[in-house]
């Protein structure tokens, strides 16, 4: 079965990319590259023994889509290519909009072209806004607080709008909690340019001695010890929850929305002082101001996945911070 994974040399694409093959699917990457680097899918090859075949094109570009669906016989497609960092949204949202909707509506007319009739889709927990209480279910109402995030949310009804016209179609809406972590070879990870946003490749960094110090987004949240609680899951567990998912739409039409999370709430002083304890390496932190936009607690019901997908998140808190700590060790190992 050959699978065209949209965004596949990105962080989670790539260890999903792993999987599949691992798991004797045919890999096709599309990606342009924004926000990842060429070297990725040779990597992957190196993990795996095998190849995946790589079209570095924008997927929004609907006639170098067109030749991707026309030299190659694809069953699903798993679509990760967008743009994620929620304060540039704000910054710059058309961007935002422009890219991560046209990809999505580019590639549904690509597909329904080539008779092509499944699609797992890179959603995220931000859909449940600020209103909703914990644990997030998929049957709450949706709603976003940023550019980023009403992307997630329209391309959710983009989706469950063309599964309603096209019985025949299915649409896994996969949400992801945190995902952290890193492939346990060293060679695959979570690797932005520039300073990071998201708290595990800060804190990584701050371990190596790349940053001074950690700031602590808030202690006087009402938590257990005053800071944000969050979902982690590790990266290798919800890459492999994309192949549950695609057994799933080979056996069910319609768009579904599944979590992918844990169900445990973790605080950001937890994960930090996991990360020290297991790595036996020092993260030097400051308690600042709380973030604009960032919610006391975010984490997940996961029964309808760990039910319906057979897929239950099974790696530990230690685990992640162990991997995440190897592959920040590798790529300094490697200049
Ligand atoms: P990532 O930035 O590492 O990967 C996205 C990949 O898509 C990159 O390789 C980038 O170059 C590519 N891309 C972007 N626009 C493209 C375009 N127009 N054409 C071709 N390629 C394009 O991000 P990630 O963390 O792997 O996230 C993957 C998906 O999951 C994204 O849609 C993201 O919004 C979603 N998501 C991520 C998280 C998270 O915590 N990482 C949480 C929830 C949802
Ligand atoms: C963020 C996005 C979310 C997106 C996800 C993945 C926001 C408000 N939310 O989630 O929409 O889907 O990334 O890209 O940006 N923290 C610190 N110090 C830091 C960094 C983070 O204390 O330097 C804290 C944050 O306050 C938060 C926790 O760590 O409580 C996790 O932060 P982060 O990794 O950025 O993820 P989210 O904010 O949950």
């Amino acid at each position: 079965m050959t699978i065209l994974v949209t965004g596949g040399a990105g962080y989670i694409g790539s260890h999903t990319c792993v999987e599949l093959l691992q798991n004797g699917y045919d890999v096709i990457i599309a990606d342009n590259f924004d926000n990842s680097s060429p070297d990725v899918p040779e990597r992957i090859a190196r993990i795996t023994g095998k190849t995946p075949k790589v079209y570095a094109i924008d997927v929004s570009d609907g006639p170098a889509l067109e030749r991707v669906f026309t030299e190659n016989a694809i069953d699903a497609v798993i679509h990760f290519a967008g743009l994620k960092a929620v304060g540039e949204s704000c910054r710059i949202p058309l961007r935002y909009y422009r890219n991560n909707l046209d990809t999505t509506l580019t590639l549904l007319e690509t597909m329904e072209r080539h008779g092509c009739a499944r699609i797992v889709f890179s959603s995220s927990a931000t859909v449940y806004g600020p209103k909703n209480g914990c644990p997030y279910t998929e049957d709450m109402d949706t709603s976003a607080t940023n550019p980023y995030g009403w992307t997630k949310v329209m391309i959710e009804q983009i989706l469950r709008d063309y599964c309603a016209a096209n019985s025949g179609f299915s649409a896994v809406l996969l949400r992801y909690f945190n995902p952290i972590g890193a492939h346990a070879s060293g060679l695959l990870g979570d690797d932005p340019n520039g300073i990071p946003n998201n708290l595990m490749p800060y804190v990584a960094r701050v371990a190596a001695g790349q940053l001074p110090k950690l700031t602590v987004f808030g202690n006087d949240y009402p938590t257990r010890d005053g800071t944000c609680l969050r979902d982690y899951l590790h990266v290798v567990d919800l890459a492999k929850g994309h192949l549950s998912a695609l057994e799933y739409a080979a056996a069910h039409t319609g768009a579904e929305a599944f979590n992918l999370g844990t169900g445990d709430g973790v605080s950001v002083l937890e994960l930090v002082h996991a990360f020290r304890k297991v790595n036996g390496v020092e993260v030097p932190y400051v308690i600042g101001d709380r973030r604009d936009g960032d919610l006391a607690e975010v984490y997940a019901n996961p029964t309808r996945a760990n039910d319906a997908l057979h897929w239950r998140a099974e790696k530990s808190v230690d685990d992640m911070c162990r991997d995440a700590w190897h592959f920040i060790q590798t790529r300094v190992a490697e200049g």
